[in-house]
């Protein structure tokens, strides 16, 4: 993996899962033609490009790998709020004001498409409709007491100390003077908050939700935050070494836009070289769970070894 050029693919368990999630993000969402049409179309359109649908699949993989008991069945819409969450955070890193950009999943941006008012409707509603979910999912009175456990830990996942924060910082660093001995921690801390904590949440509600213990809880969050950090050294490698076409988001733009990043701070070989010791962390923090922890090995493997 050292050259950095090596693809992994899903582990095959969870390519079989990734079609129910398409199910439960169609069984979610507004129907197509409902009201109000704009906002329902647009909020379909950006959900319903494709995606690795990662967040959703962490969370099943967190459930299998970590909980004595088997998972509800409804409790994949809970999994597919996730995703509902993640594209709203999409919709509006893309926007004018923020990265301002024109491409994601191969289509055009939802802003681009259906205007900047619509967009950051469409990323409310999606946002809303994900904590609807997670009130709700998976369903029964002796559910409800994990459901709200899931909805503040979602909360602050996303919220000032978690994506929305770490989005905060991302802005505020971007084309900023940052003295050279804090550049690297900073950046280390954005990375953690925009895209790690919902990575990280991801693991640990399929986790609550099969009644892991504290213990196995933490196991599991050490192991989200380590991936999570991987997997954004991985995004920002991404961003220097693929096109746009197999992205399906605009590549280069990292650099054009000053932004923070692994490359930008560590150089390429630099950046791949972290790259590696959060892959090693990850595999770490796996191994050191109880059970059978291949799964999670696996996936660390796809974050790390990923072309888009
Ligand atoms: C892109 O996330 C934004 C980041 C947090 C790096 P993904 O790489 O998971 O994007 P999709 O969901 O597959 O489109
Ligand atoms: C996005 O980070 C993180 C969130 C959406 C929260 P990036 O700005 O690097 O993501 P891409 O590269 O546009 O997908
Ligand atoms: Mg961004
Ligand atoms: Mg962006
Ligand atoms: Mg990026």
């Amino acid at each position: 993996m050292a050259d950095g050029r090596s693809v992994a693919s899903l582990p095959a368990e969870l390519e079989t899962r990734r079609q129910e999630i398409e199910d439960a993000l169609l069984a979610v969402l507004p129907a197509e033609g409902s009201e109000p049409a704009t906002l329902v179309a647009a909020m379909r359109y950006s959900v319903l490009a494709g995606g690795k649908r990662l967040r959703p699949l962490l969370f099943l993989a967190g459930a299998e790998s970590a909980g004595p008991e088997r998972l509800q069945a409804d409790a994949i819409e809970a999994a597919a709020a996730l995703e509902l969450l993640h594209t709203y955070s999409l919709i509006h890193d893309d926007l004018p004001c923020m990265d301002d950009d024109a491409l994601r999943r191969g289509r055009a941006t939802c802003h681009v498409v259906f205007g900047e008012a619509i967009a950051l409707l469409a990323g409310d509603a999606l946002q809303t409709l994900g904590f609807e979910l997670l009130a709700t999912r998976p369903s029964g009175e002796a559910r409800a007491a994990r459901r709200s456990d899931a909805v503040a830990r979602t909360a602050r996942a996303i919220g000032v100390l978690g994506m929305a924060g770490g989005q905060a910082l991302d802005l505020g660093a971007t084309g900023a003077e940052i003295p050279a001995a804090e550049r690297a921690m900073h950046l280390r801390r954005i990375h953690a908050l925009k895209t790690g904590r919902l990575i990280r949440l991801s693991l640990e509600l399929g986790a609550l939700h099969t009644g892991a213990d504290a213990d196995r809880l933490h196991g599991v969050s050490r192991y989200g935050s380590a991936l999570g950090l991987l997997f954004q050294i991985a995004d920002d490698l991404l961003d220097v070494t693929q096109t746009s076409e197999t992205l399906g988001k605009t590549a280069g733009k990292d650099s054009a836009q000053e932004k923070l990043t692994y490359p930008s701070v560590f150089g390429l070989a630099g950046a791949f070289l972290e790259r590696d010791l959060a892959l090693a962390a990850a595999r770490e923090a796996a191994r050191d769970l109880e059970g059978d922890s291949g799964l999670l090995a696996g996936l660390a493997m796809f974050a790390a070894g990923r072309d888009r």
